[in-house]
């Protein structure tokens, strides 16, 4: 069985991905920020001249899309400058990085779900870093694969520090006041453990280049939030809004959803529909809040 490194194995996507390779009986090495912090190359190659993975997983990102507009550099040093750092590492142990990018990197002009052959114009300093992540990746390795999503959402969602919208949703809810949420922006919102599955999928298919895969369903950030409150039950005070009325640092794609076209003609399976994951993310998040037992 193939060794497999995996990089930010502490966020929503990453303890997901430990998850499924651990499942499918893959010897693993897990590292989370504070045990390599991939902006350091020494701490990387280091890692990976130990363990000597046939795959590396990059799940570490930085991903303060308004936050960056004030500090481009750090966003820069983790999506980009630290993807350089895995492929060099790589490269020396003759490893396959399997990276992670967005949806951002595109402008939302299309007018359709994005595929893989649509031209790149990220219009913000996060989407400008995961872009340059790509090219490092692509660029310094021959088959590396880089697997687009978007609006990311995991249980693991419910330890991390930024969370995920689900949770953001749900703590305004319980706050009781008026919730505006932009009916404008229309993405597709990604289950971390759906993702998960079908990276070690492509993994298992030894699929190299470009895939997407998101949600598999296009919905405005507004519609999903009705979904999300009515999947749990809760009925707040929640009204649409528009991106002129709700201003924020960053610039994103209007229209930024992905189409899952390649990855279902590699024989990867659909996505789960909205509804089935929200009521699945639903299911596990009040396993993972129910109290211990005595
Ligand atoms: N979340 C989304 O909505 C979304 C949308 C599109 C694409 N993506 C992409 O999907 C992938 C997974 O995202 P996610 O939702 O799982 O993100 P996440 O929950 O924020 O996890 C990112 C992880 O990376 C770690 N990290 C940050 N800087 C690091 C560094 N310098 N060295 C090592 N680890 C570092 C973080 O550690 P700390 O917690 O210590 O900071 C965290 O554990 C990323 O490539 C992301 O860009 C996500």
């Amino acid at each position: 069985m193939k060794r497999v490194a995996i990089f930010g194995s502490g966020g929503q996507l990453g303890v997901e991905l430990k998850a499924v390779f651990t499942a499918r009986g893959y010897e693993l090495a897990c590292f989370e920020r504070a045990k390599v912090d991939i902006t350091d190359p020494a701490q990387v190659e280091h890692a990976l001249a130990q363990y000597d993975p046939a795959v590396v997983v990059n799940a570490a990102a930085y991903n303060q899309v308004d936050v960056a507009e004030r500090e481009p550099l750090a966003a820069l040093q983790v999506n980009g400058l630290a993807v350089r750092n895995l492929a060099i590492a790589c490269r020396q142990v003759d490893a396959q990085l399997v990276h992670f990018s967005t949806d951002y990197v595109f402008d939302g002009q299309a007018g359709h779900a994005y595929t893989e052959q649509d031209a790149t114009r990220p219009l913000g300093a996060y989407a400008v870093s995961k872009l340059v992540g790509e090219l490092y990746a692509r660029g310094y390795l021959d088959k590396a694969l880089v697997i687009r999503t978007s609006g990311v959402y995991g249980p693991g969602g419910l330890d991390t520090a930024r969370g995920n919208f689900v949770e953001m949703m749900l703590r305004l809810a319980a706050k009781g006041s008026p919730i505006r949420v932009v009916e404008d922006h229309v993405a597709s919102p990604t289950y971390a453990p759906a993702l998960a599955s079908r990276t070690v999928d492509l993994v298992e298919r030894g699929i190299d280049g470009i895939v997407h895969l998101g949600g598999g369903a296009p919905i405005s950030w507004f519609d999903w939030a009705v979904k999300i409150f009515k999947a749990a039950n809760v009925n707040p005070p929640v009204k649409p809004t528009n991106e002129r009325e709700f201003r924020t640092a960053a610039r994103r794609p209007k229209y930024s959803a992905l189409s899952n076209g390649k990855a279902e003609s590699l024989g990867i399976a659909p996505m789960p529909t909205l509804d089935e994951a929200i009521r699945l993310y639903m299911e596990a998040r009040s396993k993972k809040l129910a109290p211990a037992p005595v």
